[in-house]
């Protein structure tokens, strides 16, 4: 239905030439290769038209807006006489978004954290969720969703860390590939971001992440590397931040010798939004489109590009290839063939906030839970939840991928100051936890205390028979979180609560890890992400057991501060710097400089960090319980060229649940790596031979158009998360080269 709705309200395009009597030009060809019809096109335009499409708009800085312009993130008017779609950006990743709510009214559907979409552990539920959001694009008249956030967790404390998929790059890859297919398959184009190293979020204009190459290339680009063969975005988004001395989008390192000479991406360059600061470096470099021009110190790739052209200093074939390559990912995505609607279409939002509500049902986890706690009997007659607004909605993190969800935002509140506070709110979804754990319970009295006196809460817990704590820890876009303590005394509420009544269970909304200094005290403990629109009726199903609890933890959390790698987000000497060090909306950066951010760990991200340094976190990646036991046995490891693990799993408990064996390899003394795994659905008293394999993506060295995965002896360890070993073995593996999967 939705389709048919859109189609027709479809922009007319120019009649076709085989409508007119002559013979189609190239780029109506559809059987051609996107970039032939797309170099058929540059040709067909003027020099003025390729200028115009190679720097974008920013709609709440742009005056007068033209006429079509709706307020989001970016806008590049298209070329009607040739079919050049008008681009129309929106932020992304977690829903159609619509920060501080400059296009009044109007909602979409939010997706929990992408941490939570990580944490299934299921590519389908990534497409899926793309899908969802790809769908609201369209039907709102946007082409480009500036989604694929893929910056892996270097750091617990990462403002950003919620709008990312963890700590290691075959899951983020991977998970990052689904979503973004599952948003070009609506035949609209999306983003991966940011490229690359943009890591923390304090004084991310001028951190300069200093890494070692090879380093990057095993860590982080891999990410990328996997995403972009997987999902084939359109368009690659550069960071805002430098690496190794250059500024993501004038790298000639990242932008030429590893996406193209390496990678061979046809795609294009699109800046983060002010993150451009020069005309010829970033154009010789191989950035492609400058985005929200209005940041940025001045128009480089307007007016500047011109007269560099005209100049000599970029030669007009590069102009040509800007554009070719645009060209090639709104091409290739679909989206030249399928015009996006001329008018907003309806949604189905019914249908949209059960993907949202599944994504939260498979990806929020089960971190403890001692003595039967979990799942809430339904005969119980008293049950309090306590905090974090749980009588009225769910937190969201905050920053560009905020979305105004469906039902509308019962608590919002406003940031008084800090480089957020021009774009961000900290806003709930409304999803209320006591609406539906009543709804679950009809005969139990279900109340609500603050959580703003602990005595309070104490005495309201002792007279319960189940005491909840919604635990909160918001963060966003441009600010790092500080400490990972819990803010405004909850430790000090939930040890109240659980001095109180010894069923008490917590559950976190946070964007990534906590400490829990309260963990041997409190029974139960669920890590709920932020939980999107439908959070609190998934949490309830969760709590109650209506469905099991299947997430594992996508990323590492710490046991304390000092495990980290840095344990605190990395300033300039003397301090963070204005807000405008972290907000491009905030002032000209020209006259700060760049500070170093030393990556020092290297490869050795997360848990291949613990394993390096022999630290004990609190709970490793890869880990979360389930109502149900598994047991595993007979685990034996192929080797050759399909190298794999398999076992035998069985449910041995009375309810069904997923059951996640996943399969770590590590060549000499290097730290074990995620090289795949099986998610299992089994019924009770039932058992499945499992096999999982070896993706040579995730150790492999790409080396001329293809990875090689070196031969030798390799330590395979099937594990339950990243430390807890089912069975091990080391086999010696040919080498192995495997052709790119796709394209
Ligand atoms: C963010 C990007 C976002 C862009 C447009 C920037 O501040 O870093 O992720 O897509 O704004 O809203």
């Amino acid at each position: 239905m939705l389709v048919a709705a859109a189609l027709a309200g479809a922009v007319l395009v120019a009649p076709t030439a085989a409508q007119a009597g002559q013979s189609a030009p190239v780029w109506q060809d559809t059987s051609r290769p996107a970039a032939d019809r797309a170099a058929a096109l540059v040709k067909a335009m003027t020099r003025d038209e390729k200028l115009r499409y190679v720097h974008g708009l920013f709609p709440p800085m742009t005056k007068p807006a033209p006429a079509d312009m709706i307020p989001s993130a970016g806008y590049i008017p298209g070329v009607p006489r040739l079919g050049i779609p008008t681009l129309r950006e929106s932020d992304a990743s977690l829903g159609v978004a619509n920060q501080v709510e400059q296009r009044k009214g109007d909602v979409a559907t939010a997706l929990p954290s992408s941490l939570a979409t990580a944490a299934t552990f299921d590519p389908d539920l990534a497409y899926r969720g793309g899908a969802m959001i790809g769908a609201e694009a369209r039907a709102k008249t946007f082409n480009v969703l500036l989604a694929g956030g893929v910056n892996l967790t270097r750091d617990a404390w990462g403002g950003r860390d919620f709008e990312y998929l963890g700590e290691d790059p075959l899951l983020a890859g991977v998970m990052v590939g689904a979503h973004i297919r599952g948003v070009q398959s609506n035949h609209i184009v999306s983003t991966i971001k940011h490229y690359a190293l943009n890591a923390q979020e304090t004084d991310r204009m001028l951190a300069d992440s200093r890494i070692d190459r090879a380093a990057l290339e095993d860590s982080d680009l891999r990410a990328f590397h996997i995403g972009i063969d997987a999902g084939e975005p359109g368009s690659v988004m550069c960071g805002y931040n430098l690496v190794n001395g250059d500024w993501d989008c004038e790298n000639k390192y990242l932008l030429t010798t590893v996406l193209r000479d390496q990678w061979d991406y046809p795609g294009w360059v699109m800046s983060d939004w002010g993150g451009v600061h020069s005309t010829d470096k970033a154009a010789l470099a191989g950035l492609d489109q400058e985005s929200g021009q209005e940041l940025d110190k001045q128009i480089y790739f307007g007016k500047p590009l011109a007269e560099a052209i005209a100049a000599g200093r970029v030669p007009e074939a590069r102009l040509d290839q800007m554009v070719t390559r645009i060209l090639t990912g709104v091409i290739a995505s679909g989206l030249y063939d399928h015009p996006t609607p001329a008018t907003a279409q309806p949604i189905d939002y019914d249908a949209h906030a059960a993907v949202a509500q599944q994504v939260a049902e498979q990806g929020i986890v089960l971190l403890k839970n001692a003595d039967g706690v979990l799942p809430l009997a339904k005969t119980a007659r008293k049950i309090v939840l306590i905090g974090g607004h749980a009588d009225v909605g769910v937190l969201s993190g905050g920053g560009s991928s905020q979305v105004r969800s469906v039902g509308g935002v019962p608590v919002e509140i406003p940031l008084k100051s800090g480089p957020a506070a021009s774009f961000a709110r900290i806003t709930w979804h409304d999803s209320s936890p006591l609406d539906a754990i009543r709804a679950l319970a009809p005969g139990a009295e279900v109340t609500y205390v603050s959580g703003d006196d602990p005595v309070a809460a104490a005495a309201a817990a002792r007279n319960a028979d189940v005491a909840i704590v919604f635990a909160t820890q918001w963060r966003t876009e441009a600010e790092d979180i500080q400490t990972l303590a819990l803010p405004d005394n909850q430790d000090r509420l939930i040890d109240a609560v659980a001095g109180a009544n010894p069923h008490s269970v917590v559950v976190l909304e946070t964007g990534g890890p906590a400490l829990m200094p309260w963990l041997d005290r409190v029974p139960a403990v669920v890590e709920a992400w932020y939980p999107g629109q439908r959070g609190g009726q998934a949490l309830a199903r969760l709590l109650f057991g209506e469905v099991d609890f299947a997430g594992r933890l996508p990323m590492t959390f710490p046991a304390s501060e000092a495990q980290l790698p840095r344990p605190h987000p990395v300033t300039p000497a003397g301090g963070a710097g204005p807000d405008s060090a972290s907000n491009a909306g905030a002032g000209d950066t020209s006259a700060l400089r760049p500070f170093p951010v030393d990556y020092h760990e290297g490869a050795n991200v997360g848990y291949r960090w613990y394993a390096g340094q022999g630290e004990k976190p609190l709970f490793p990646f890869g880990y979360g319980l389930t109502y149900t036991r598994f047991n595993y046995s007979d685990a034996h490891f192929t080797g050759g060229a399909q190298p794999s693990a398999t076992v035998t799993v069985r449910n041995d408990g009375d309810r069904a649940g997923v059951a996640l064996p996943q399969l770590y390899a590590a060549a000499g003394d290097a730290p074990a790596r995620l090289v795949g795994w099986q998610r299992v659905k089994l019924a009770s008293h039932t058992s499945k031979s499992v096999t999982v394999t070896l993706d040579p993506r995730a150790i492999a060295a790409w080396r001329d158009g293809k990875w090689v995965l070196p031969g030798g002896a390799y330590r395979l360890t099937l594990g339950t998360d990243a430390v807890t070993s089912i069975a091990s073995e080391t086999v010696t593996l040919p080498q192995h080269v495997t052709e790119k999967a796709r394209r």
